[in-house]
């Protein structure tokens, strides 16, 4: 066995979902700098057209594509469009996600938690069941779901983007990633969830902490530093080394697990 290469993906086709900022923007530009052609997706088409540019620029391949992940008709068009453009996929990333709130359960509108549901549950259903018979005819695949140790274990400080429906949704994620990765084990479709946690630098949430004065937003800042043991909240790139673990074939005989990247948080 040569090594050197378990962690490459030429030849294959990704999709990263939520492509066009944050998290999915770092993911795609991982997996294109070990060889994948990466279709970045996302509701905000511009985002992602300037994600495949950056992938592009650096040597990478890549193509935008816009997508609601909420929606079967939209989610069933991107997959139509990556058939015509490269006929095959391989991995997919279902990363796109939303927060709502700041409301506890009894203050939550129920517009909310459908809307949420939407897109950070119902989106990673339709994304998984429309990439699933592409894997089947390549022979396999690998799907990586972007959870949240919010669907882990619960915590209140009053926190920016944490509500039920976050939490759930993400919980969701948990079980239908283990179901998922029992469907397909011998079918060589490996299905794994990233629980990440607090990770700057993104923009989820990101209205509700603008909302905040300064003092609370710097209050909030160091009460979630102070639960990490390593004291630190992570960045966007740091989840690169762990995705591309998943995505590619360094990570074969892995399914069905849940990956926490949070600093030492849920080792508590
Ligand atoms: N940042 C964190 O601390 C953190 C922690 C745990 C989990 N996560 C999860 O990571 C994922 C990425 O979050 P992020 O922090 O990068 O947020 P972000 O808001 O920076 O990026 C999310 C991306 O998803 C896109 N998107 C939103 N709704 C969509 C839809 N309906 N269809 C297609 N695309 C849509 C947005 O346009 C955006 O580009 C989310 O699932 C989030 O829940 C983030």
């Amino acid at each position: 066995m040569s090594f050197e290469t378990i962690f490459r993906m030429d030849g294959r086709v990704a999709l990263v979902t939520g492509a066009g900022f944050g998290i999915g923007r770092s993911l795609a530009q991982g997996l294109a700098a070990f060889g994948a052609h990466v279709i970045c997706a996302d509701c905000d088409l511009p985002g992602a057209e300037e994600t495949a540019a950056m992938i592009r620029d650096a040597g990478g391949a890549a193509d935008a594509i816009y997508v609601d992940v909420a929606q079967t008709q939209s989610v069933d068009g991107l997959f139509g469009e990556i058939g015509r453009l490269k006929g095959r996929l391989d991995i997919l990333i279902n990363n796109a996600g939303v927060s709502t709130g700041p409301r506890r359960l009894h203050e939550l509108p129920i517009e909310d938690w459908d809307r949420l549901m939407g897109i950070n549950l119902r989106g990673v259903f339709l994304c998984a069941r429309a990439a699933i018979p592409m894997m089947l005819e390549a022979g396999g695949g690998s799907i990586v779901n972007i959870s949240s140790i919010a669907g882990l274990t619960g915590y209140f400080p009053g926190a920016a983007r944490l509500c039920v429906n976050y939490a759930a949704s993400k919980a969701g994620v948990i079980g239908l990633t283990r179901q998922a990765a029992m469907e397909y084990a011998r079918e060589g479709i490996r299905v794994n969830a990233i629980a990440p946690g607090w990770h700057g630098g993104t923009r989820l949430g990101g209205a509700r902490l603008a909302a905040l004065s300064p003092e609370a937003l710097a209050s909030l800042e160091a009460t979630v530093n102070s639960r990490i043991p390593m004291g630190h909240r992570g960045v966007p790139d740091d989840l690169v080394g762990l995705a591309v673990y998943l995505a590619s074939s360094a990570s074969s005989y892995v399914t069905g697990q849940v990956i926490a990247h949070d600093g030492g948080w849920t080792a508590e």
